[in-house]
């Protein structure tokens, strides 16, 4: 569920029409629902109820301040995976000990920046990571807090681009593994290991490979607390899906999934922390864009509009479906037609949707893409010097620009010319 329907004839952010914020910033633009993000959080906050837990929201999937200061002052902990996203958690009021920092290539430098600015604990993926951890750690005086991050060997039936638990992907430890390298952490005096972390990929739409692997982390977690290792803490990664397509059937909820890690891993007695992005962000945020033209092609029309493949990659990049819809809303019994919906910039690549029935729109109308508020405005880039768009956020009846369209010069001056031309 979330904020984005029609009223009246117009397709509104909770209480304010879309195109209203269309006239005052322009178009292409982000915008999010406050209760929606609200709204999300709490789903999943609730789904642990009764275990002791912390949500840390994977901000990797819209990492805006204002976004994070709202799921912050909802209790949010934060998962972050560089040095520029643990400082945006700061930015937004997040103390360390609600931020974890995961990834498989974390620099020495940046584990200096979260050792000294506080941090819940390191999810490490490698040996030799450990050994730059421990070197790090030992040289602030400190002691780093860590989980490492197995490697369960499922599958994890999405995407071949973010599925992440299989054996052939770079991510985290083979389970087998495990116990020879707790063992290492534990003989390393800058370390001290608080847990096990999992996380196998990213919009799964079934629990069953989620079962399969917690499974593993608990005969895991009874061998290494055999082994005399201090497991308090369950890192279950993210990754459950969303619903994209209105038609199709919706992926388990989160309180089912709640219901399932209590199944799988609530007699363990540990600390359990979740890392969801997607599920937080997805549907809390939608792109509008306007048609520029509607051009007859041969045998098909297209939609070319002001948005473009740098604004929002997923389709580009994951084959990924995002429901269109006109900011008009159309009359009952209005057919639809089909189009292929397309970007300015030039490659085919930038195609949004082929042959995709929707209402007819004309130049000039507006179009939103739903479901873009996960992974949409942080994977945007300035690829043929397009403005990297803006990103707005409702409350009720207001909004606020929460980060502003840059101007061209702001742009180009971030480019020197070397003396010597
Ligand atoms: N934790 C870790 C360690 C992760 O790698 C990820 C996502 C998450 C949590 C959050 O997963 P979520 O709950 O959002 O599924 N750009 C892609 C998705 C990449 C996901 C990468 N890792 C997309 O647009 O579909």
């Amino acid at each position: 569920m979330d904020h984005f329907l029609y009223q009246g004839g117009a397709l509104y952010a909770e209480d304010v029409p879309l195109a209203e914020i269309a006239a005052s910033v322009g178009t292409p633009f982000y915008c999010y629902s406050t209760a929606t993000l609200e709204r999300h959080f709490k789903l999943v906050d609730e789904a642990l109820a009764g275990m002791d837990h912390l949500v840390c929201y994977a901000m990797k999937a819209a990492s805006n301040i204002a976004i994070l200061k709202v799921l912050a002052d909802l209790g949010a902990g934060m998962d972050v995976v560089s040095g520029g996203e643990y400082l945006r958690a700061k930015a937004a009021g997040v103390s360390g000990d609600r931020i974890v920092f995961s990834g498989v290539g974390k620099t020495a430098a940046e584990m200096r920046l979260a050792l000294e600015g506080g941090v819940r604990q390191f999810n490490v993926e490698s040996e030799p990571e450990m050994e730059v951890l421990n070197r790090v750690a030992l040289e602030l005086g400190t002691v780093a807090p860590i989980t490492v991050r197995v490697n369960p060997d499922v599958d994890a039936k999405t995407h071949a681009k973010i599925a992440t638990g299989k054996s052939e992907n770079k991510f985290g430890i083979p389970i087998a593994k495990a116990r020879e390298v707790y063992a290492h952490a534990a003989r390393l005096p800058g370390l001290r290991v608080v847990g096990i972390d999992v996380h196998i990929g990213s919009q799964l739409t079934d629990l069953e490979p989620f079962r399969q692997a917690y499974r593993k982390v608990a005969e895991l977690c009874d061998l290494l607390r055999a082994d005399g290792h201090e497991i308090i803490r369950l890192d279950l990664g993210g990754g459950l899906g969303i619903p994209y397509e209105r038609s199709n059937a919706a992926p388990p909820l989160p309180l089912d999934y709640g219901v399932m890690i209590r199944e799988e891993l609530g007699h363990l007695g540990c600390e359990i922390e979740i890392e969801p992005g997607r599920l937080i962000a997805g549907n809390a945020g939608v792109m509008v864009t306007q048609v520029l033209y509607v051009k007859q092609g041969e045998g098909r029309d297209f939609l070319i509009v002001d948005g473009a493949m740098n604004d929002l990659i997923r389709p580009a990049m994951y084959d990924a479906h995002h429901d269109i819809v006109p900011v008009i809303e159309p009359v009952p019994g209005t057919e639809n037609r089909v189009y292929d919906v397309v970007g300015p910039v030039c490659e085919t690549g930038d195609t949004f949707a082929r042959q995709r029935a929707m209402p007819p729109v004309q130049a000039g109308d507006l179009i939103a893409f739903r479901s873009a508020g996960a992974y949409g405005a942080v994977m945007a880039s300035e690829y043929n010097t397009r403005p990297l768009i803006p990103e707005v956020l409702v409350r009720g009846d207001q909004f606020a620009v929460i980060r502003r369209r840059p101007t061209f010069d702001e742009m180009i001056n971030r480019d020197t010319i070397p003396q010597w031309l």
